[in-house]
């Protein structure tokens, strides 16, 4: 900065002469009307009101000037800064309200688009069903169990009472497991019911034991509107102190009412024979349509029972005690009962599905109309 001199007139110096301060106001003043964005702008402003700018180099330059000079001076460079400043926010102003204006239109969000331009696929409606009837047993306290789809004959047949020479152990429905070699006799069988993991959990734990098992199961079947070589069953396993033929029934009935809900839901058993359970029942339940008011009932027929009023749901009884000895446990202490049935039949009971093959196309245009359900 210059020193003061006396005879200092600020319209001798150049930077403060009237005519040069105006072209620094204007130049300022263009240089903002012509900044574009909110950089420029930024620039701008920077090069006209910053320190390094003709503004405030001049203003320095009255620190130098006599004292009666200064305030002319002053009040010159002073109007000139104040209207750059006023020109600036006025044009900051309008940049950034074209700047929010912009960004309103260009980051919209079109809220009518689709949402959900990747297809949900859906759960399985014999997953889902399969999850409901364990919650029904969970709520009971029974516990799920699993076992393996490739099996032993010895689990699956031998420990059930099933002898070499019963009908279900042919080759007609089991799918037998070759060797490496590739012979047959391996001991090793796709399992043809659910039945073996009844023999694994009793050999695993100890009763008292309540155990459910869901599972996949083979047959060698044809593909078709009743039947499928692979399909899933559920097993049911209580061993017990004192259990009895009525705990089953009671069982039965709780499971039917929260499956097929309502009143007048319950089952009934007709003698029927399996080598793992003595005695042994065919169980059926009260038609869940009609409840069976259809029987002997001309004015009101029923499709789904063909007028029977049951419909036959699986099989059970109590365990064989040679089937508890086979597994461990001592039929002179403990009881079992026990239950098997399919889902693939529940299902088409419980949804009206007629053909066995859509649960195992995999098309989604059948699974999605079941919904999300967890
Ligand atoms: N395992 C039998 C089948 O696949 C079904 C069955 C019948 C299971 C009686 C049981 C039972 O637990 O007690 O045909």
């Amino acid at each position: 900065m210059s020193a003061p001199n006396k005879s200092y007139d600020p319209v001798e110096v150049e930077a403060l002469k009237p005519e040069e301060i105006e072209r620094m106001r204007d130049e300022a003043l263009a240089a903002f009307a012509a900044a574009g964005d909110l950089d420029a702008l930024h620039e701008a402003k920077v090069a006209h009101t910053g320190p390094a700018s003709p503004l405030a180099l001049a203003n320095r330059e009255i620190g130098a000037l006599p004292p009666h000079a200064k305030a002319e001076a002053g009040k010159r460079v002073g109007q000139a800064r104040g209207a750059v400043n006023k020109a600036l926010a006025a044009r900051q102003a309008e940049l950034e309200a074209e700047r929010d204006a912009r960004v309103l239109v260009e980051e919209a969000v079109d809220v009518t688009l689709p949402y959900d331009r990747v297809p949900a696929g859906a759960r399985h409606p014999l997953t889902t069903l399969m999850e409901r009837i364990e919650d029904v047993f969970v709520g009971m306290g029974y516990e799920v169990a699993e076992g393996p789809e490739v099996e032993s004959e010895w689990l699956n047949f031998d420990a059930l009472n099933i002898a070499v020479d019963h009908p279900a152990r042919g080759e007609q429905d089991t799918f037998f497991v070759a060797d490496a070699e590739g012979r047959s006799g391996s001991g090793v069988v796709l399992r043809t019911h659910t039945s073996p993991v009844q023999v694994r959990s009793m050999l695993d734990r100890e009763p008292p034991l309540y155990v459910i098992c869901p599972g996949r199961v083979y047959r060698t079947d044809e593909l078709d509107a009743t039947h499928t070589p692979v399909f899933h069953q559920v097993e049911l396993l209580a061993v017990d102190e004192g259990l009895t033929m009525a705990d089953l029934k009671g069982t039965l009935d709780h499971m039917v009412q929260a499956l097929f809900g309502g009143e007048g839901m319950k089952t009934r058993l007709r003698p029927n024979f399996f080598p793992f359970t003595e005695p042994s029942a065919e169980m059926d339940m009260v038609c869940y349509v009609c409840r069976g008011e259809s029987v002997g009932n001309p004015e009101r027929p029923c499709r789904t029972c063909s007028s029977e009023g049951w419909i036959e749901l699986g099989g059970c009884g109590m365990v064989n005690p040679k089937v508890l000895t086979a597994c461990g446990v001592d039929p002179e202490k403990y009881s079992g009962f026990a239950f098997g049935f399919g889902i693939e039949r529940m299902l088409m009971f419980r949804h009206n599905v007629e053909d066995m093959r859509d649960m195992v196309e995999g098309d989604v245009r059948f699974t999605r109309p079941f919904g999300m359900e967890i």
